[in-house]
């Protein structure tokens, strides 16, 4: 009789297991995305996402300086926009002392290239509206064009402002390359760019939309986002940010990419991405809490998942809890 083939003997102990596993998480692997408002000593809890809170900008360092400590490498920045500053032509967004170039220039002054700023860039924090361009005079859908122009202009203050790098984040065709020439022309050669390649419309972004005021979830950006039934759809995007000199790729929501991150890793040479969206943070909360399972073991779970994918770097609300963990 031939011997049983017996996998488990690499399962028996948590030593061997640790010393094969295929993927390991690590504090370098994470991106902290933050919430900041207009203010002072603000440091508000979000009420659809538990444990996470919305800084204004001194209270902000306060948490890049635990952020460094922790040894996160990077953090996002998405501003909480005031209503009377939201505009049909969105010019708050290019207003050079706007929120998050404040904020951005307040962390690279005082923290400099101990860690790294990425400044999104769309225009859904800074319309009425809430979506991520200029709407056409019909209203009926977004202008494209009109759009790339802000989007440049936006991209160009965040990046005088120490941005390390811009991450359009709207789905408009052609922004990379229209980012791309401003920061070139402006000598800002340093400045990288991180493009939401494949973002899907999806439902999971309502917290984040709750996090920002900027729109409730029936919202329908369907004709910019992409439709969840395409991959070679993804990879048409990923490919032609590429061509525009995106620097990096990133998909998104994660768990639900995780085959376009896997395709994405095995045919491109661009670092890939992924970002643990807003949804995706409550959903593992709530599940946790349903379940009788930790929160950290879900997000253990997840983000494991998304690195075995094939992702390099990782945006997660979850960073900090991560960073305690892992440290430990
Ligand atoms: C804005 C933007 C969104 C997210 C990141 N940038 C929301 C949207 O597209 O409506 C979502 C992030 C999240 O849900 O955590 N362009």
């Amino acid at each position: 009789m031939l011997p049983i083939i017996r996998p488990r003997r690499l399962r028996k102990t948590k030593w061997i297991r640790d010393l094969v596993a295929e993927t390991k998480l690590h504090i370098s692997d994470l991106i902290y995305p933050i919430f900041i408002a207009q203010g002072a000593n603000i440091k508000e809890p979000i009420e659809k996402m538990p444990g996470i809170c919305l800084y204004s900008i001194d209270t902000l360092l306060e948490e890049v300086q635990k952020s460094i400590d922790l040894g996160i490498p990077a953090i996002s920045l998405f501003p909480q926009i005031d209503q009377k500053l939201k505009t049909q032509d969105a010019k708050y967004a290019y207003a050079s002392d706007n929120l998050v170039c404040k904020a951005t220039s307040a962390i690279k002054h005082k923290f400099s290239d101990q860690i790294g700023v990425i400044c999104d860039v769309a225009l859904d924090p800074y319309t009425p509206h809430g979506h991520d361009g200029l709407l056409r005079t019909d209203g009926k859908d977004v202008d494209n064009d009109a759009t790339l122009e802000i989007l440049a202009k936006q991209a160009l203050r965040l990046a005088e402002s120490g941005a390390d790098f811009i991450a359009p984040s709207d789905m408009m065709d052609g922004r990379v390359r229209y980012i791309r020439a401003i920061l070139d022309e402006n000598k800002l050669f340093e400045v990288g760019i991180i493009s939401y390649a494949a973002k899907y419309a999806s439902k999971l972004y309502g917290p984040f939309r709750h996090a920002i005021k900027s729109a409730t979830n029936s919202i329908d950006k369907s004709s910019y986002q992409m439709d969840v039934r395409n991959s070679q759809e993804a990879m048409r995007e990923i490919n032609l940010d590429i061509d525009e000199s995106s620097d990096i790729i990133l998909i998104k929501p994660a768990v639900s990419s995780l085959d376009i991150i896997a395709k994405a890793k095995e045919n491109i040479k661009n670092p890939v991405f992924a970002y643990q969206v807003s949804g995706e943070y409550a959903m593992n909360y709530l599940y946790a809490k349903e379940y009788g399972t930790s929160f950290e073991d879900m997000i253990i779970e997840s983000l494991t998942c998304i690195k075995r994918a094939g992702a390099r770097g990782i945006f997660s609300y979850a960073t900090p809890i991560m960073a305690k963990l892992l440290n430990n």
